[in-house]
């Protein structure tokens, strides 16, 4: 087994480490990056792919609602990405966790589209949900990263992620795979609209300019470490973040929970006058997402709030440099950047408290059972 952690000691390190090359994988033979010098050619050089999408575009993009449904990570993935979806294609964007879709029995309709987001494409809530939502009579997509799943042929369409073969149950190169693949729907999606040509084609230049990013925030590894050799003894963190960082903070308290087994929560940094702030204090560690996107000033002031609480404030922030700045690229990839000092924080904390980081005492990779 050493020898498939390709000299890592953890599936889970190892995973966080592809991350430049897995993003690259998903993006394979589907975005065509290049761009022409004349005018006229712009348009048609970049371009998305999804053949498993094409025919039905149209009836996506004219429907009635697009439903992203899925569980733990996926779930997150969806989060992170529905801005973009939002902004691209113009279409309402509703976010499910399956199983509590199937709680409410919520209102599906038959114009509506659904997309079930699973790594595994066995999870036996996300596949119950799809069952619903067929019921209904929606248009099922898939996005799994397994080709030949439950949920990838249960689905009348579909994208295979593509992360490669993911073994820590803690999700990571999925993750930002997920964000990324639900990122080329948006723009498949968009692809008629000469108003969002521009939008568009910024999104592809930083979808290029990912791996780079990811190498960068990879190299960060030796300060997380020491970072989690601070705050190993802790028993609880808070992350806080807003617009497409909120599912980076959730996302982050997810893996923090999950293998380092140390209480964390994310949370919305809009709502934190509303209750979260209460629990600021001199010891309780926060760690606030504000990088360079429109809503580094409002995290600013998040920051302010926190400082004048005397709050012990770690803040994920982008380097000062203009090259890094332009690295982060379009702000809707940025949460597949950041999860990365997350993850390595969550990872290192883990090794710390002495847990086992690929196997989580009760947790599975896939639940097959509901
Ligand atoms: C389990 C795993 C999580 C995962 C979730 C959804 O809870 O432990 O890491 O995010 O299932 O799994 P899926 O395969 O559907 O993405």
């Amino acid at each position: 087994s050493q020898i498939m952690k390709g000299g890592y000691d953890h599936f889970m390190q190892k995973e966080i480490h592809e991350q430049p090359e897995s993003v690259l994988q998903t993006m394979r033979g589907r975005v065509k990056f290049e761009r022409s010098s004349s005018e006229t050619d712009r348009y048609r050089e970049r371009r998305i792919k999804l053949g498993g999408l094409t025919e039905w575009l149209d009836t996506i993009r004219t429907g009635r609602r697009i439903i992203f449904v899925g569980c733990g990570t996926s779930y997150h993935a969806c989060l992170a990405a529905r801005q973009t979806v939002e902004e691209l294609v113009e279409v309402p964007v509703a976010l499910e966790l399956a199983s509590d879709l199937l709680d409410r029995r919520a209102p599906i309709f038959r114009d509506d589209t659904c997309v079930f987001v699973s790594q595994s494409g066995e999870t036996a809530d996300t596949l119950q949900a799809l069952e619903y939502a067929k019921s209904r009579g929606a248009l099922c997509v898939g996005l799994t990263n397994t080709v030949g799943s439950s949920i990838a042929r249960a689905t009348h369409c579909g994208v295979h992620v593509n992360a490669g073969c993911e073994v820590g149950v803690a999700s990571t190169k999925a993750y930002t795979s997920q964000v990324v693949a639900v990122t080329m729907v948006a723009l498949a999606l968009s692809e008629d609209s000469i108003a969002k040509r521009d939008a568009r084609d910024a999104v592809i230049d930083s979808l290029g300019a990912l791996p780079g990013a990811l190498r960068r925030a990879l190299a960060l590894d030796p300060e997380l470490a020491r970072l989690a050799g601070r705050l190993a003894g802790e028993t609880s963190l808070l992350l806080f973040g807003r617009g497409y960082n909120y599912a980076t903070a959730l996302e982050g308290a997810l893996k923090v929970k999950e293998v380092a087994l140390m209480h964390s929560e994310g949370l919305l940094a809009g709502e934190m006058k509303h209750g979260p702030l209460a629990l600021v204090d001199e010891s309780l560690p926060v760690i606030v997402l504000a990088t360079r996107d429109a809503m580094h000033a409002k995290m600013l002031s998040v920051i302010a709030q926190l400082r004048a609480r005397r709050a012990r404030l770690i803040v994920v922030a982008c380097e000062g440099d203009a090259e890094v700045e332009e690295a982060c690229g379009v702000d809707c990839l940025q949460p597949i950047v950041n999860v990365v000092p997350l993850q390595l924080l969550a990872y290192h904390l883990t090794l710390l408290r002495g847990h086992n980081v690929d196997q989580p005492r009760n947790l599975a990779k896939s639940v097959t059972v509901s």
